[in-house]
């Protein structure tokens, strides 16, 4: 806007001061393009020292989360792989190899540490409060490792409490087909937590229960049942759950939708679809602002993501749905917003085991969206290329840091799904728009969204608003 107006005063006043009309105009140009190199000089200058002042003057609007954003590195030595290993590794890193090998000393201490190390909120005590120990099993009030795998959390704004859904999946792994095909367990159903502090989480009991003799059922135990998200219709006043539905052999790629009165259930099942026609696997759906929510589903053989908008009263998608990551193979869609800008974290396409995260965003919902790259800070590189070992599946927001989340993700345990663990961590949106910030520590971040690796956490003082 500035520099047009320069450029129409630079303009005018050039053509009041000569006589020759085709001259003027070439002038004028040659004048407006030095004015806007010069500008646009001053004004980066100008910027930076801004930038500067508002650093010594000012405490940054996000000092808040100074603590989380210390990079914490991760030093364990990976042991020589044996020669089976790796003439089979088909992995990313030798991390994921030794991550995924059942006989890895390093599994059982670092990966998966066994329950001596459990966070117990009812019994921890003081300073050891409200800490998140990523990756560790973590109790229910009643003592038992929370089973709400590929969930999501539900602010309920009538009781001012927390609830998190997900896969309850303690029951036995085994393969779908005589020792091939992927590690499942039988539907069991969805299981339901209660907090107010999102550390201390009580169980509500399983919302949405497995059939278990109709076979033609969806929920017949022996199909799939993934990624339950609930969202609450202000209109109805109903908690409404949409959820992936599956076969053993995910050739159904469906999603079910389903309803209660209140947030605990129990949920009436209302069937399952394939969503404008597609396939659908894994799968979220995002309240909007304005109430507007949507679906957002891996399709095409999970080569595209599919987005679109659901009805009113969100039992049903509309017509309206827009193909985005065309051919990247994205699933585990976590969907967010900050400062109107919209931000998804999502996987790769690796079965049970851990892949590169990548961030994407967009200022319209619908699009068009552009990937901005891997959010992971922290740990080491192999951590960062796995996304520390788990899979996205939420993140969410906390109203009174605005620009603070958590990032919630799945420690897959492939050979004991039950014993799959919670990776929390802050994740901070930060710095400007379109410019890479230098962490100094060798490479180059986009600033746009971090995901800070920490073994232990916790949020900051006063992030409770209603506490
Ligand atoms: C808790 O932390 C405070 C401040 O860091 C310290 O003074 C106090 O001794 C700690 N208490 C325990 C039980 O560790
Ligand atoms: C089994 O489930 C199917 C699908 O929901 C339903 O149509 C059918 O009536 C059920 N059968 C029985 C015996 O309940
Ligand atoms: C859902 O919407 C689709 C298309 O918009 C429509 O064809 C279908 O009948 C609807 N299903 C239900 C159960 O309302």
């Amino acid at each position: 806007m500035r520099i047009n107006n320069l450029c129409k005063k630079l303009i005018t006043t050039l053509h009041c001061n000569t006589r020759s009309r085709c001259c003027v105009m070439s002038w004028s140009l040659l004048g407006c393009i030095l004015l806007l190199h010069l500008y646009s000089i001053i004004q980066q200058k100008h910027e930076e020292g801004v930038e500067f002042q508002f650093n010594v003057n000012h405490p940054h609007p996000l000092s808040h989360f100074h603590e989380l954003q210390q990079v914490e590195k991760e030093n364990f030595q990976i042991p020589p792989p044996n020669k089976k290993r790796l003439h089979q590794s088909k992995s990313i890193t030798p991390l994921v190899d030794e991550f995924l090998d059942e006989h890895s000393p390093l599994r059982h201490v670092v990966f998966f540490p066994d329950k001596t190390s459990a966070v117990d909120p009812m019994k921890s005590k003081g300073n050891d409060s409200y800490y998140y120990y990523p990756g560790r099993v973590w109790l229910d009030t009643d003592g038992n490792p929370i089973q709400a795998h590929g969930g999501g959390i539900l602010f309920d704004e009538n009781s001012n409490t927390y609830y998190w859904y997900g896969e309850y999946k303690d029951g036995l792994t085994y393969f779908a087909h005589k020792n091939k095909g992927p590690a499942r367990v039988d539907i069991i159903g969805v299981g339901c937590y209660s907090s107010k502090d999102l550390w201390t989480w009580k169980k509500e009991g399983i919302v949405l229960a497995a059939e278990k003799t109709n076979k033609t059922h969806d929920l017949h135990k022996s199909n799939v049942l993934e990624r339950p998200k609930v969202i609450y219709n202000k209109k109805t006043k109903k908690y409404v759950m949409w959820m992936h539905i599956d076969s053993a052999n995910y050739a159904k790629a469906s999603v079910g939708i389903a309803l209660s009165d209140t947030p605990i259930g129990p949920f009436e099942y209302l069937g399952s679809r394939r969503p404008h026609g597609y396939q659908s696997r894994d799968m979220t759906i995002f309240k909007d602002e304005d109430n507007v929510a949507y679906l957002i589903y891996s399709s095409e053989q999970n080569n595209v993501m599919h987005i679109g908008p659901l009805t009113e009263d969100y039992l049903n998608v509309t017509s309206v749905m827009t193909r985005i990551f065309v051919g990247q193979r994205r699933e585990a869609p976590a969907m967010f917003k900050h400062k109107g800008t919209y931000y998804m974290v999502t996987s790769g396409c690796t079965g049970w085991a851990p892949n590169e995260a990548l961030v994407h965003t967009s200022e319209s919902i619908l699009g068009t969206w552009e990937t901005i790259g891997n959010p992971c800070v922290g740990g080491n590189k192999m951590f960062r290329v796995s996304t520390f070992l788990a899979q996205s599946t939420f993140v969410l927001p906390l109203t009174k840091f605005p620009g603070l989340f958590i990032f919630m993700a799945d420690r897959w345990n492939p050979s004991e799904l039950r014993d799959s663990r919670y990776v929390w961590l802050p994740l901070i949106v930060d710095g400007s728009d379109d410019q890479a910030l230098e962490y100094g520590f060798g490479y180059t971040l986009w600033p746009r969204v971090s995901i800070y690796w920490h073994k232990k956490w916790k949020l900051p003082m006063g992030w409770n608003t209603f506490k």
